[in-house]
């Protein structure tokens, strides 16, 4: 008998408590809620506290993933986290979370950094893993402290960015028809310098380099539509669908008029995007996964339905996924 199809069994999020406003940040930097809102959509964004970390905020969207999918972390043998902001170095950030989940010695843990791309980098990677039949039950997780690389002094980059995790459970349909149905991965070539963080950078003195995001906003902006627009094409065309076959698109969330040309230029109502972007800013590898988990549990996603996951992100990379719930 054939193996059933992978789906998406469970999904969950955690943001920071700590709320940053427009109007806070307009006390810190040359800026108005009304420019942040008017130019981005974005009204507030979390931040985490001094101390929190990637690997916390990771650790309680997974936690919260399982337990929606009605699993124990034994039953997981593959950890993929995207993120930009790991707790270290090295190990991979996603070891630190399966030692706070209690996944067991032995599951395949490692980190993807795709930047805002990661978690459809990650769900490609775990779809095809667990579709050749290695694995079982894969945490996919996307999780960024983004607050700890951003200039406070500059306006045209820490009003978009905010922190949170979001992470979906994958393993073998337990619905007819549920499934991962496709997903493409892309990356723009030579378009590395647009949005970067640079360091850690081996070859100079801690001193010589600051870590902390640098972006030309309007290169990046043109660029996102038009590689958001192209994978979604891509996919409709793949899958021979139609734009008004998808119930639901979850785009990445970084401004609210990237999204409003998206629209216009795939000719879908703007009430079948999920958005949340003016509550958390742009959350990276989170945002989709945060996304994807409050689109759900507020009815926007239900079984049966159809869903596109589009995003885009530094490198530039872009990529998009369709599911049926
Ligand atoms: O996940 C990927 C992450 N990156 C993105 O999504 C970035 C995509 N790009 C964008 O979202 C937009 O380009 C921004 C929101 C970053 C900027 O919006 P824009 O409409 O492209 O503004 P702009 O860069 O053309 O700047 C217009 C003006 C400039 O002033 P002058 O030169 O016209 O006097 C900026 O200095 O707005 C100024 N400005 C601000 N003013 C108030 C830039 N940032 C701010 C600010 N508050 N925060």
């Amino acid at each position: 008998m054939a193996s059933p199809p992978i789906a998406i069994l469970g999904t969950g999020a955690h943001a920071p408590s700590r709320i940053l406003t427009n109007e806070e940040l307009a006390q810190r930097v040359d800026t108005s809620h009304e420019w942040i809102v008017s130019r981005t959509g974005i009204r507030e964004r979390r931040v985490a506290e001094p101390g929190q970390t990637t690997a916390d905020l990771a650790s309680a969207a997974a936690a919260e993933a399982l337990a929606n999918a009605g699993l124990a972390p034994a039953d997981i043998d593959l950890l993929i986290l995207a993120t930009v902001t790991p707790d270290l170095d090295m190990p991979a950030t996603a070891c630190l979370v399966q030692q706070r989940l209690g996944i067991p010695s032995g599951a395949a843990c490692f980190d993807v950094n795709a930047a805002c791309t990661g978690f459809l980098y990650g769900l490609d990677v775990a779809w095809s893993m667990l579709s050749s039949g290695r694995y079982r039950h894969a945490l996919v997780i996307g999780a960024e402290r983004l607050s700890s690389v951003l200039d406070w002094e500059d306006r045209t980059t820490c009003v978009l960015f905010g922190d949170g995790a979001g992470a979906a459970v994958l393993g073998p349909a337990r619905r007819p028809g549920a499934a991962i149905l496709a997903s493409r991965l892309h990356t723009v070539a030579g378009t590395s310098d647009l949005l970067h963080i640079p360091g850690p950078s081996y070859s100079l003195e801690p001193a010589e380099h600051r870590r902390v995001i640098r972006m030309k906003g309007k290169e990046v902006f043109k660029l996102a539509v038009r590689a958001m627009e192209d994978v979604a094409r891509e996919l409709l065309e793949q899958q021979r669908i139609s734009g008004d076959q998808i119930d639901c698109i979850i785009p990445h969330q970084a401004n609210q008029r990237i999204i409003d040309a998206i629209a216009q230029y795939l000719q879908l109502p703007l009430d079948r995007f999920f958005i949340n972007l003016d509550r958390y800013g742009n959350t990276s590898a989170a945002s989709i996964p945060i996304a994807l988990h409050e689109a759900r549990t507020q009815g926007r996603v239900q079984p049966g339905q159809l869903v596109l996951l589009v995003a885009f992100g530094a490198g530039l990379t872009y990529g998009g996924a369709l599911v049926r719930w």
